[in-house]
């Protein structure tokens, strides 16, 4: 069982494809992640189950490995207690959090940009610029950046959650820059493909960080640390050198256009 442990959960789920169901039924949705380096031992600390739990799930894996009765399960190096039902962040973790909430209002805006899309204008050509903007220096610069540059640097970089979490950042960094470019060529369908991906891959990544990895950072982090990585966002802030107001107010402006449309469509 100790070698699967250290192996990538895609790896195992290849071989043995009914572990998906089982850590399905613990909530551990590895099955669609794109990714799926994760190890096994890294997926079992970070989801915080209860004892009782992990040892079940482990028991339930071994069988389905081994399909022998009498399995011995290793140790994992940390328990973890039951999984709180609300998580309760420390303050520069729910600064992070705090700020997905702008990135989801954007992200719930999608569909209906996609389903107004016109790149033939100059209207409907601004409207992705702004979008892109908006990924660009807020959900970028402004979030992502502490998150690379700040955060993780508190952890293993070899950690494969961590790995997964850039990975995640890089892929989006990709599907902006397909979008802006196919926005200027006026290619209206590589540019709703992209945002569609774009909406898909950053709500299941900020999922992950709000639900798993986020709650798990804040397990390992000490007051000290926390103090210190608070007063550290504040500095990357600072040095922004821009309002992120100004982005809140420009999905502001895009709810009320897109609820008005609905309103003047009769749809409601
Ligand atoms: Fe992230
Ligand atoms: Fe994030």
């Amino acid at each position: 069982m100790d070698e699967y442990l250290n192996k990538g959960i895609k790896e195992i789920i290849n071989e043995f494809p009914q572990i998906e169901s089982v850590l399905n039924d613990y909530d551990i949705g590895c099955g669609p992640c794109s990714v799926g380096i994760c190890l096994l031992k890294d997926i079992v600390a970070i989801h915080r189950l209860s004892g009782d739990q992990e040892q079940e799930l482990m028991i339930r894996i071994a069988k389905t490995i081994r399909s022998e009765e009498d399995i011995k399960i290793p140790a994992l190096e940390k328990r973890i207690e039951a999984k709180p039902k609300e998580f309760k962040y420390s303050p520069p973790i729910q600064k992070l959090v705090d700020e997905h909430v702008l990135i989801k209002r954007w992200i719930a805006l999608i569909p209906k940009v996609v389903n107004d899309l016109d790149v033939e204008t100059e209207e409907g050509q601004q409207l992705i610029r702004d979008g892109v903007d908006m990924i660009r220096s807020y959900a970028d610069k402004f979030h992502h950046a502490k998150e690379e540059e700040i955060l993780f640097k508190y952890f293993d970089e070899n950690l494969e959650i961590l790995k997964v979490m850039h990975e995640d950042h890089t892929h989006a960094r990709g599907l902006v820059k397909a979008m802006l470019e196919a926005n200027e060529r006026k290619d209206q369908n590589a540019v709703a493909e992209n945002l569609m991906a774009y909406r898909e891959l950053l709500t299941e990544h900020i999922r992950k960080e709000d639900e798993i990895l986020y709650p798990w950072m804040d397990n390992q982090l000490s007051t000290r640390q926390v103090g210190k990585l608070f007063a550290k966002f504040a500095e990357a802030d600072q040095q922004m050198g821009f309002s992120p107001d100004k982005y809140e107010h420009l999905i502001d402006q895009l709810e009320i256009k897109f609820e008005k449309r609905r309103i003047e469509d009769g749809r409601i």
